[in-house]
């Protein structure tokens, strides 16, 4: 065990951290859409469901695994396995998963914040032109953004735990709600938004099919950054009496309360731009919403608050969406760098250069994969057509591997380290978790139902 192992100053600054990890693009953006196209109400209870009965027990797991091993997953996987190498590959998994996760992530960040700055400088109209997604993703300007995204992270990380991640958290989860809130209340005052209230809060049971139960459950798994090491690294910078489970419920509370109330600004905002919207026919991806619908939307809204107001609100959501994204990158950008300290044991800017670099090459191949370099836009056949570069990325990491990652985590949790060791540490922090309901039922689904169902979402998705 290092003896000075960083850690988090305070259990707010943690949860807010962890929580700025979970809040993203995903929540924002991903939620409303499915929320709309699968039943409203409907798919909300499912997904609350499956955040507070599968989620939970997979996110304390995580936590514990890394408060007890002190280390990053590849350490973790090691450690709980006694240098097992089968589990080290398993361990490897969730050390390239977050790596290629963030890759394609901050390509989507770097388009947030070019639409962000385009904004500020006056240009909402022209964002609503059809055209204008294409020809900004291709120009040169993505390489500056990325540069830009990849310092701001690297400033906060090179800050290290307390004074990088923890500070940072604390300044723009709490900007993050209020912009939230204020977009709300602006959004529900229009005209028709109610329509998009009611539509959102009726449940529509009959739109519930294996497919959207599916979906639920990714989208579920993903907002809570699960699977891909995050909470195993920053449960090792948790401290020995902190409550994990208790912790664990607010991270869960928060996010699906963001996502809930992002509902409540998107869906109404689409059906005040058209009260007859046939939410079938919403955007099949998060991507053409934001980028594509949404500023329309924002543009429709110069007839009530004149062209500088509507550039206002667009300006405002958009660097919500970019502070959530951000400090989702922050905590996955440091799986990689917190792992090359602990195997290779690298100071922080050391480890730091070396994943920021390498990241951004690898980002800058999936970035040149929409056309502008023909090797990463058809980089493999696939159906009959070529898949991208960067569809390839998401299509391996996000859809199959995080589940596996998060089948493979209960495994190694419940079966090798052991239910009696993770109560005893879930119990440390926490003297009612003895013998409490949540603690039988953790152990129980943990060992049993929920490495099933990711297992089953694996196999699916293979
Ligand atoms: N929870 C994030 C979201 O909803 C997912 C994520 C976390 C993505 C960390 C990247 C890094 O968007």
């Amino acid at each position: 065990m290092t003896a000075n192992r960083e850690q988090f100053g305070s259990r707010l600054g943690f949860i807010l951290a962890a929580a700025g990890s979970a809040v993203g693009i995903g929540n924002l953006v991903g939620f409303p859409v499915n929320a709309a196209k699968n039943g409203g109400a409907a798919f909300l209870l499912l997904y609350a469901i499956f955040v507070f009965f599968i989620c939970l027990p997979v996110m304390m797991a995580e936590l514990a695994a890394g408060r007890n091993s002190q280390k990053t997953p590849l350490g973790a996987y090691r450690h709980f396995s006694n240098n097992h190498k089968g589990w080290s590959i398993a361990g490897w998994l969730s050390l390239i998963t977050p790596y290629m996760i963030a890759v394609f992530y901050s390509v989507i960040t770097v388009w947030i914040l070019g639409y962000f700055v385009a904004i500020c400088m006056g240009n909402l109209q022209a964002l609503t032109s059809p055209e204008y997604f294409g020809t900004f993703i291709n120009s040169g300007n993505i390489f500056v953004y990325l540069i830009v995204i990849t310092l701001f992270v690297g400033v906060i990380l090179y800050s290290g735990v307390q004074d990088g991640i923890e500070r940072g958290a604390k300044i723009m989860m709490p900007s993050l709600f209020i912009m939230l809130i204020l977009l709300v209340f602006f959004v529900l005052t229009r005209e028709n938004a109610m329509a998009g209230v009611k539509y959102y809060l009726i449940p529509d049971v009959s739109k519930i099919t294996p497919q959207v139960i599916n979906s639920a459950m990714g989208q579920a798994f993903f907002s809570l950054s699960l699977g891909m090491g995050i909470l195993i690294t920053y449960g090792s910078y948790m401290d020995r009496k902190a409550n994990i489970s208790g912790s664990a419920k607010m991270i869960a509370l928060a996010d699906t309360g963001v996502a809930f109330t992002a509902g409540l600004m998107v869906l109404p905002a689409i059906f005040s731009f058209n009260p007859n919207t046939n939410t079938a026919e919403l955007s099949d991806s998060s991507v053409s919403l934001i980028f594509t619908f949404l500023p329309k939307i924002f543009l429709s809204m110069q007839a009530s608050v004149g062209y500088v107001g509507a550039s206002i609100v667009a300006a405002v959501f958009f660097l919500l969406v970019f502070f959530a994204a951000l400090t989702s990158l922050v905590s996955i950008i440091e799986v990689p760098v917190s792992g090359l300290m602990d195997q290779k044991c690298y100071p922080r800017n050391k480890a730091l250069a070396i994943v920021g670099a390498t990241m951004v090459i690898v980002s800058i191949a999936c970035a040149v994969s929409f056309g502008m370099v023909d090797f990463f836009t058809n980089f493999i056949p696939y159906g009959g057509q070529n898949k991208s570069f960067f569809d390839l990325v998401i299509d391996v990491f996000y859809d199959t591997i995080l589940p596996l990652n998060g089948f493979l985590i209960c495994l190694l949790v419940v079966y090798r380290w052991k239910k009696q060791q993770l109560n005893a540490e879930l119990e440390t922090g926490n003297t009612q978790y003895r013998n409490s309901l949540l603690e039988r039922y953790t152990n129980f689904a943990l060992g049993t139902f929920i490495p099933a169902i990711l297992l089953l979402v694996f196999i699916n998705t293979v």
